[in-house]
């Protein structure tokens, strides 16, 4: 959580750092803050809520330039989101700055011993401990802010993504990582520093991305020198040519990034499987799984984590898996996963999924599969991110960048990949023949068409938003495949209309959740022509029995589910494995749309962010 910006150059380093904080802004928008050296002055400049309010308060207090600055967009940890906690912090000299995105964990006894030589603190934060720490050290050994941030993070526990300049020489930035992402974007006689490219990337399309537990000196006129934060050895950087572009990260004309990653779902399933799956000659081919391929040929069972969305699309797979390469598979929450003793042994593959790559509880599960020796394969959207540096391999589902807080694109590129890989499974251990292969294939070359069809039902799911968007509760309900879409529709609406919902197998709704039914509860019900059809009948009767609302999800021209429900939504005719890809779609718009009409910040919904970076 929380994004930090830097700049140094010739640039006005306000516009930068600003900027850069709106792209960064879905990690984090409880605060915001800005330091700035400029005319042999630092001045800083924070706030409660969001940049724009940070962008009004600079302007009435004339902090608006400066050639060197770093800034922060805050998702709290520590102390409540007030203009006190907002970083940057200074230390107590008032020499040095620092802007942190992580959680350092033994800051209170860090802090008394800080107390107890003098220092005050104004805030409630582990970062003003941090920058104490270093100045602590710095003044102590008497060394450069280099060896002093170094010394200082030797001594503590925790995580971070840290960028500390000394008002005293403004000429550079030293910045450091472990468990937070860090990114130095490089150019001509400039530097930049982000939690992520999209700050950078209209100025230079090469960037160094610094490894856990690394750090690096950010000098004007020097070439940039990563050391180990444990050792100081010195490490040859690697400069990473990046293939984002300014307009994947802008809304092209949509009113929010959401909409706009509903509609490019179509375009980004096709990026998923292009050059991976070739139906013409009935291929799949994907390095990371040909690469490994005995591994998860001879798998005990494949075990999956994720969190959120991602692990919805991880319980999608399950049913993938089971059906098409009849590999026993397990879905686990990760954070439950890494503080259990699970029993994992070096015949187990797990697929760790996540969009961002730098979910924390993920990361913490996948080192600890690694330590008990199970082969780790990632599904991240983001390139060369935390979780897809840690997997021993991987896939990349290519989405292209998902902003809105709310998961939809990465959620259906991340069934696709995994669809593949359990169909290529299949083919290889003969649980599917090859006339079956081939329809698979070009059944699953057809989604982003349907998809596209789906999509054109947007008035129709504008009219059920508009019927139940003063619900107070809402039921989803699916079985079989669509089961995990229950799941993953239910989540959207809580996350951004903020409306209480759940989801449930259908048939579970008889051993509890059916009390809850009458004639004010809306219930979506995914009742598609394939799999669970009569049962999922049975279950809308019992519904309207109890005179629920019913919201059906059906195949294009479906009869009988119409002569009961109370509004139905339609969605192409596919096999029964692909259905998630499609009944996702009207889910995802109905919750956009009850967030629009209710006023909602559908981009950033409160409390949460983007990537979940602390546990
Ligand atoms: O980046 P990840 O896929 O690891 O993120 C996992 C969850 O935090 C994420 O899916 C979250 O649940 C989304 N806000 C859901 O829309």
């Amino acid at each position: 959580m929380c994004g930090i910006v830097g700049y140094i150059g010739p640039k006005n380093a306000y516009n930068v750092v600003l900027k850069g904080l709106q792209r960064l802004e879905y990690r984090g928008y409880d605060s915001a803050g800005v330091a700035l050296y400029a005319d042999d002055e630092l001045k800083i400049c924070k706030t409660k809520g969001k940049v724009s309010e940070l962008v009004k308060k600079c302007e009435k207090e004339n902090i608006t330039s400066g050639h060197i600055g770093i800034g922060h967009t805050r998702w709290a940890t520590h102390g409540e989101p007030n203009d006190v906690n907002s970083h940057p912090h200074v230390s107590n000299s008032g020499d040095l700055v620092i802007i942190h995105n992580g959680i350092i964990e033994n800051y209170e006894s860090l802090k008394k011993e800080l107390t107890n030589r003098g220092y005050s603190f104004e805030s409630d934060t582990d970062t003003e401990v941090l920058i104490n720490l270093i100045e602590d050290v710095k003044k102590k050994e008497n060394v450069k802010l280099g060896k002093a941030v170094q010394v200082a993070l030797n001594q503590t526990i925790g995580a971070y993504a840290i960028a500390v300049f000394d008002r005293n020489k403004p000429n550079e930035i030293v910045v450091a990582r472990l468990g937070s992402p860090l990114a130095i974007g490089v150019g001509e006689d400039e530097y930049f520093i982000a939690s992520d490219a999209s700050p950078f990337i209209e100025f230079t399309n090469k960037s160094i991305y610094l490894e856990d537990g690394e750090m690096a000196v950010v000098r004007l006129g020097r070439n940039i020198k990563v050391r180990k934060i444990k050792n100081d050895k010195l490490i040859e950087p690697y400069v990473q040519e990046l293939q984002l572009s300014l307009d994947q990260i802008e809304k092209a004309g949509y009113e929010h990034f959401m909409l706009k990653e509903i509609y490019e779902q179509p375009e980004a399933i096709k990026d998923t499987y292009r050059g991976r799956m070739l139906p013409e000659k009935g291929l799949i081919r994907m390095a990371g799984i040909d690469d490994n391929i005995e591994k998860f040929l001879n798998a005990r069972r494949i075990i999956v984590i994720a969190c959120g969305t991602s692990w919805h699309a991880g319980l999608v797979s399950e049913y993938l898996f089971e059906d098409f390469a009849r590999i026993p598979v397990e879905v686990e929450y990760a954070s439950e996963f890494r503080y259990r003793n699970p029993i994992i042994t070096e015949d187990d593959v797990v697929i760790a999924i996540s969009q961002s790559g730098e979910t924390a509880d993920t990361m913490a599960a996948i080192k600890i599969a690694k330590e008990k020796g199970a082969f780790v394969f990632g599904v991240c959207n983001v390139v060369g991110s935390s979780i897809s540096r840690e997997t021993h391999a991987g896939a990349y589902t290519h989405a292209g960048p998902e902003i809105g807080v709310a998961s939809t694109k990465a959620f259906t590129t991340q069934i696709t990949i995994l669809t593949l890989i359990a169909l290529k499974l299949g083919k290889q251990k003969g649980e599917i023949s090859n006339s079956q292969f081939h329809a698979y294939l070009n059944e699953l070359d057809s989604i982003p068409e349907k998809i596209e069809r789906t999509l054109q039902t947007n008035d129709a799911v504008i009219k059920v938003a508009e019927a139940y968007k003063k619900a107070k509760n809402c039921l989803y309900l699916g079985r079989g495949h669509n089961f995990p879409v229950a799941l993953e529709g239910a989540l959207k609406l809580k996350e951004i209309s903020y409306i209480h919902a759940e989801g449930y197998p259908a048939a579970e709704m008889k051993h509890g959740p059916i009390a809850l039914i009458d004639e004010m509860m809306p219930v979506v019900v995914i009742a598609t022509k394939k799999g669970h059809y009569e049962k999922v009948v049975s279950n809308i009767q019992e519904i309207k029995s109890r005179k629920g609302k019913i919201i059906a999800v059906v195949t294009e021209g479906d009869t009988s589910v119409k002569q009961m429900a109370d509004h139905i939504l339609e969605v192409p005719d596919t096999f029964e494995e692909f259905t998630p890809l499609l009944t996702t779609i009207p889910l995802q718009l109905l919750s956009y749309h009850i967030a629009v009409m209710l006023g909602k910040n559908v981009d950033q919904p409160r409390n949460l962010a983007k990537s979940v970076t602390v546990e």
